[in-house]
């Protein structure tokens, strides 16, 4: 009985939310059309960081805020990187949980002392722990790599949103490395100080550089050439021939040592030592997992939403951070819902639309115009849906603060807590009868994703709206709404 009370409670909340906003919804929409959204945008990121930036790509992060509201707080990050770049090697003090919007990639980690290199595609997701080292290769020829990642900042210092140890780096970025004296170097890598200061006073072109013929300034690119005349040719066809082995058979690839160039430049950086652990490269690191090469969790004719967990890609249940992906066709609503267990983070992938977010008091804590690029967060418990705008599909893709299943109760909708609860209860809270009651809580035909009046498609199951402006005008002035 209380966890029913306290459902009724949470409706109860999200309604009332309604109720106020409801005088504001057609205003907004026709708002909306002309371009000018409400001014507050309370859960949408705005903070934001560029953390690189240099003409071979960039990384910008989004800092989390939100105060004691926040169980727990993400930052997300983006990274775009041109063809045939590389983000060099190093290490951080947070997790990453990288997703490859676009683009492919070649990531290269140390796990368990070993190199392990992973070849990513749209859709892929890794997790990176913190501390560990990794270096990200945009290995296309022409298409450039977006990479969303969000970077967990419990583990962190505390210097910066997040801080970056760059192995390889000279001038620009400088290497951990640089900071010891020159005996300590010298002894370390028994190398002469000749050959040692030319490796770490070359780099001057910031963490992202660029590699390959067209910028052969760049002393990433002299290490290539130096060591091999040729290597770039073979480089590409040693891609060429990794990419189709890949596709073959994982565990072949898990097993594969591969002489893959920017290995050797790897090499030529860090010395011996790496060379010798490469004898006994990738055994077993944990794979990619990649989020369209499954079925759509829920999936009707004005959506689809898909989520990822510790179940199915067993590092997030280390991290606790869980990815979802949803797509709502033009016009359509995820209808309100909560996330009883964790704090939403949502990034717009594609399209634009709508998010209203309601406070536990029931006030409208956020009406906000969202399209492409745009970041927002919605607390935990937080009563919220997302809108597509009629004209174009709303693409979101986010991170949830749970690896378990997150299971959203929706509040409203052919399978919601209002339907569940439909009754003499029920009736009695909204002080209308029972047959009203039912015809209300009965009248929506499809779950999760709804069609709206203002998709062109949208009009065969909407509820009379006189029933339902009744409905809210009781609600409002229902003595229980005084919480
Ligand atoms: C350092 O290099 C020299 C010359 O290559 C080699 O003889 C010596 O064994 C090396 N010392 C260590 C500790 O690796
Ligand atoms: C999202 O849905 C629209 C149709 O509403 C479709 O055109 C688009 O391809 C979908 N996007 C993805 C990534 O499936
Ligand atoms: C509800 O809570 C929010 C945030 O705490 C506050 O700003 C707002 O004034 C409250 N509204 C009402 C009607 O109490």
């Amino acid at each position: 009985m209380g966890s029913r009370m306290s459902l009724l409670m949470l409706f109860l909340v999200l309604c009332h939310g309604v109720a106020l906003t409801m005088g504001l919804w057609r205003t907004e929409v026709e708002e909306r059309e002309e371009g000018h959204p409400r001014p507050d945008k309370l859960f949408m990121m705005l903070k934001s960081k560029r953390v690189a930036q240099t003409d071979a790509g960039e990384m910008r992060v989004l800092e989390s805020y939100g105060g004691r509201i926040l169980e727990r707080r993400l930052n997300i990050g983006f990274i775009n990187m041109e063809p045939r770049s590389l983000f060099i090697p190093q290490y951080i003090d947070s997790t990453l949980i990288i997703f490859l919007r676009s683009g492919e990639a070649k990531l290269g980690f140390i796990y368990k002392d070993k190199l392990a290199e992973r070849h990513l595609k749209m859709g892929d997701v890794y997790q990176i722990p913190a501390g560990s080292a990794f270096y990200l290769v945009n290995i296309e020829e022409a298409q450039k790599l977006h990479i969303i990642c969000s970077i967990d900042p419990s583990e962190s210092l505390g210097i910066d949103i997040f801080q970056s140890f760059y192995l390889g780096g000279g001038a620009h970025p400088a290497s951990v490395l640089s900071g010891f004296e020159p005996q300590i170097l010298e002894t370390a890598f028994n190398a002469s100080g000749e050959e040692l200061r030319k490796m770490f006073t070359r780099q001057h072109e910031g963490p992202i550089v660029h590699v390959g013929d067209s910028h052969a300034t760049s002393i990433w690119t002299k290490f290539l050439q130096l060591k091999e005349e040729d290597k770039l040719q073979h480089l590409r066809e040693m891609v060429q021939q990794e990419q189709e082995e890949e596709e073959e058979e994982f565990v072949a690839e898990e097993e594969k040592q591969t002489s893959w160039s920017w290995r050797k430049l790897l090499e030529s950086v860090f010395g011996d030592e790496i060379k010798n652990t490469r004898e006994k490269v990738t055994k077993k690191s944990p794979h990619s997992c990649n989020l369209y090469d499954r079925k759509p969790d829920f999936k009707n004719s004005y959506g689809w939403s898909v989520a990822l967990d510790g179940s199915e890609y067993s590092p997030l249940k280390s991290s606790g951070v869980g990815i979802y992906h949803v797509n709502l066709s033009a016009g359509s609503m995820m209808a309100p819902h909560v996330n009883p267990r964790a704090t939403e983070y949502g990034i717009v992938l594609k399209g634009s639309g709508r998010i209203q977010i309601v406070f536990p008091n029931g006030s409208n804590a956020m009406d906000a115009h969202i399209k492409e690029g745009d970041v927002f967060f919605i607390p935990r418990y937080f009563a919220f849906c997302q809108i597509a705008s009629r004209g174009e599909p709303l693409e979101f893709f986010g991170f949830t603060t749970s690896a378990q299943k997150n299971r959203p109760q929706f509040l409203v909708g052919a399978t919601s807590l209002m339907r569940t609860m439909v009754g003499p209860e029920l009736a009695a809270a909204f002080g209308v009868s029972e047959e009203t009651m039912n015809r209300v809580a009965r009248a929506q035909h499809e779950a999760v994703i709804l069609p709206t009046p203002w998709a062109a498609h949208a009009h065969d199951h909407k509820v009379k709206e006189e029933v339902v402006v009744d409905i809210f005008q009781k609600l409002a002035r229902n003595e229980i709404m005084g919480f």
